[in-house]
This record gives structure tokens, C-alpha cells and sequence, in this order.
């Protein structure tokens, strides 16, 4: 399923036709069991944020500026001139958000040296937990180059907002015991720091790895 021989303009999404079913059937899931919250007047829903990234056709990505596994303050721009492969997720993520680490670890080392020009950034749905330190452990088992990235919970939904990914924390039996279901897109920002598109949930090594090499220039 290599994406390397598909011609995508910036800003258009790398899935379609047969990849979009599957996306749609990844998602429906997460849309149906999603609870309406009260404040959900003012914010775009699952359904606006996911057809927005599909379609190409809303705006993808912009500034951010949150905390990073060594206690730091990161933006955005601090990224500029590499090839950022960003993925949101939870470190108490019970096995999706691991698997597609383990994708983007195995993309990158798939890449060799060229891997250098690329900056792969963790950026957590579940502040409330996700600590910087616990992040650093959590980011060190993937990758030594990964960073993770955690802040206020409103400095967290303005970033997923804005790449259009949904969260919504659920299943809380107790205060610290609860799951986040979370859209899973794997994103891709250009060294000017503008979006260039998204590999879909469970896109395999060599996809990601191909559809990097694609956008890495000579
Ligand atoms: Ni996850």
C-alpha cells in the first residue's frame, strides 16, 4: 500500500477511495459512542472535525506552543525545516496508540539517514495524566528522537481542534480510571510548517515511510 506513486497536492488528504470506506469504518465507532457535551455548542463536532480532514477542504494545522517531555516550552516554529510527523494519542492508550509509534519508530529508522531531516512529535489528548515526565519515559520507549508534548487541557483541544483530531475523555470509575477515544491520523507538516496531508489509522512502516520520502525534497 505504498502512497509514493500518488500525486496529493498540499492540503489534500493522502486517503481516498477504498482507504476512505476504511477510515470511515475505523471512525464510525468513535462517532456513535461519542457523548455530547454541553460545551460542544461553541466547538466543532467529531462529525465537522473528520469530514473537514477528509475532504481537504477545512483548514489543517497552525501555531501551538505546550510543554514538552523535558519540561520545556516548544512551539511550532521550532520545527521549521523538518518534516514533522505528528501523531495525538494517551501514554495509558491500551494498544492503538502504541501500535502507531511503533509504525512511525519503524518509518524512520526505514528512512536511514534521512530521517535526520524528520521530527516526530507525540502530542497527548490526556494532559491530566500525561505529565512531562511520565511522557518522557513513555516516548523513550519508542523512539530516541520522539517527542512528546503535553499542556493545559485548553492549550491541548485548541491544538487537536486545529488539526482537526477529536477527543473525549470516558469510562472514569474513579477519578484516575478512565479512557480517552481519540481520532488517530497520522499528520504531515512541511518544513514551512504548513500541513501537507494525513496517513489514515493503521498505515503500515512503509507507507509512512514512503509518503515522508515523498515530501523530503532533495
Ligand atoms: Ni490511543
Amino acid at each position: 500500500m505504498a502512497l509514493s506513486g500518488e500525486k496529493v497536492r498540499p492540503g489534500v488528504p493522502m486517503a481516498r477511495g477504498s482507504r476512505r470506506l476504511r477510515i470511515s469504518l475505523a471512525l464510525a465507532c468513535i462517532l456513535f459512542s461519542a457523548p455530547i457535551a454541553a460545551n460542544e455548542a461553541t466547538e466543532p463536532s467529531p462529525t465537522e472535525l473528520i469530514e473537514g480532514l477528509l475532504s481537504g477542504r477545512a483548514p489543517v494545522g497552525g501555531p501551538f506552543e505546550l510543554t514538552d517531555q523535558t519540561g520545556h516550552r516548544r512551539t511550532d516554529s521550532d520545527f521549521r525545516g523538518k518534516i514533522v510527523v505528528l501523531y495525538f494519542g494517551y501514554t495509558f492508550c491500551p494498544d492503538v496508540c502504541p501500535t502507531e509509534l511503533q509504525s512511525i519508530s519503524l518509518a524512520l529508522d526505514k528512512l536511514g539517514a534521512a530521517a535526520e531531516s524528520v521530527q516526530p512529535l507525540f502530542i497527548t489528548v490526556d494532559p491530566e495524566r500525561d505529565t512531562p515526565a511520565r511522557l518522557a519515559d513513555f516516548v523513550s520507549s519508542f523512539h530516541p528522537r520522539l517527542i512528546g508534548l503535553t499542556g493545559s487541557l485548553a492549550d491541548i483541544r485548541k491544538t487537536a481542534i486545529a488539526y482537526r483530531t477529536f477527543f473525549v475523555k470516558n469510562g472514569a470509575s474513579t477519578p484516575s480510571d478512565y479512557s480517552v477515544d481519540h481520532t488517530g491520523f497520522i499528520y504531515l507538516v512541511g518544513k514551512d510548517g504548513r500541513y501537507l496531508g494525513f496517513l489514515p489509522p493503521g498505515s503500515a512502516p512503509d507507507a509512512i515511510a514512503d509518503a515522508i520520502r515523498a515530501r523530503l525534497g532533495p
